[in-house]
């Protein structure tokens, strides 16, 4: 028995007997428990009551590529390369990094769970199966690196998009990659480059997107961290909608971007800056230091300005920024 099917088995959230369990995939009832055991290491919490057998605290829905198409808007639809779901892979941004070469633009790879997904430096972004989102997309563009500032913004403002489009609109941006709900994490962006300084390249751009967390993330993240469910009062939309809706915002956004560049997404990034006017810590490798956030400017640098009235623009990729009294 596979883990995946072993999920779907549980997804309606109703108990389900080990017996029955193991009927229904042909194995022993051995082989359900050990299935069971490697869902709960990657963070399901599969609950188990004396003689009332398995079952999820929530229902689920697990990820389904047609489903997810056939949500999508007829644009965005037509412009899509490719949409995969996996079960688990690596990280959706290194199996597109791998693949490249022979990918078409607009790539998309969702997985259902990552063995090392990552944040930024080297960070690890926590993967349980079934209940985020796991996503990547290649995006090709031929004006080369300098072209490309402001990305990791302007797929924030993308994500926004998304949300608001899921009747969310709580959330905002933390520069440079962070979509907060209150002081808590709600998803993170990864932006990595390839190919020519000045000439074509590709971004791969990895999302991951909290729609129910369960305890252990909230334990481990090392900070806040918030889910979909927690802002719609429990009841987060199907995991099929949310994708199709970050995939549609993704897929618009970045045409437009190619076009317009960051200067199609500086007004509506503005809007959601949550570090507009409010004092900061920055974390610079060179030397820390205390500063109000004065927005960003038309590169997607954040600006900001030190009690002695100096003026910082603060765009390399080694600063990480607090905001002063919130953890
Ligand atoms: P920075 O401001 O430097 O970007 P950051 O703390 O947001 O700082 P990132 O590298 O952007 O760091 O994101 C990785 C961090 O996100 C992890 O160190 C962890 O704290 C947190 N994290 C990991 N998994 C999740 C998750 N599923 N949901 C929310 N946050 C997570
Ligand atoms: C961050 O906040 O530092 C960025 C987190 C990005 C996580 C996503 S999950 C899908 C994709 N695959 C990865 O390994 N990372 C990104």
């Amino acid at each position: 028995m596979l883990a995946r099917d072993l999920l779907q088995a549980l997804a309606d959230g109703e108990p389900v007997s080990g017996a029955a369990l193991a009927r229904h995939a042909g194995v022993t009832r051995a082989a359900v428990w050990k299935q069971i055991e490697a869902l709960r290491l990657k963070g399901v919490p599969v609950d188990a009551k004396v003689g009332g057998g398995y079952r999820l605290p929530w229902p689920i829905q697990l990820l389904d590529a047609p489903r997810v198409r056939q949500r999508l808007p007829a644009a965005a639809s037509s412009a899509l390369g490719m949409l995969e779901v996996h079960w688990e892979l690596d990280s959706t941004s290194s199996e597109l990094a791998r693949r490249n070469p022979v990918l078409d633009d607009l790539a998309f790879v969702l997985a259902e769970t990552q063995s090392a997904g990552r944040g930024r430096r080297g960070r690890a972004w926590l993967s349980p199966p079934g209940m985020n989102l796991y996503l990547s997309v290649l995006k090709r563009f031929d004006a080369g690196f300098a072209s490309l500032s402001g990305l990791s913004l302007a797929v924030g403002v993308m994500l926004i998009r998304a949300l608001d489009d899921l009747g969310i609109r709580t959330a905002g941006l933390k520069w440079p990659n962070d979509v907060l709900a209150g002081n808590a994490k709600l998803a993170g962006i990864l932006v990595e480059l390839s190919g020519e300084y000045s000439g074509p390249c590709a971004a791969v751009i990895g999302v991951g997107l909290n729609i129910r967390l369960p305890d252990s993330v909230h334990e481990r993240a090392g900070q806040p961290v918030t889910d979909i469910a927690e802002l719609t009062g429990g009841s987060p939309p199907d995991r099929n909608r949310v994708a199709a809706s970050v995939v549609a915002a993704l897929t618009e956004g970045l045409l437009a971007f190619e076009r317009h560049g960051f200067a199609a997404f500086v007004d509506e990034y503005a809007s959601h800056d949550l570090l507009l006017g409010k004092p900061l810590r920055i974390l610079d490798p060179r030397g820390e230091y205390e500063a109000v956030g004065e927005g960003v400017d038309g590169r997607g640098a954040l600006r900001v300005r030190r009690a002695d009235g100096t003026a910082i623009t603060v765009d390399s990729a080694e600063v990480s920024v607090r905001r002063s009294g919130v953890a």
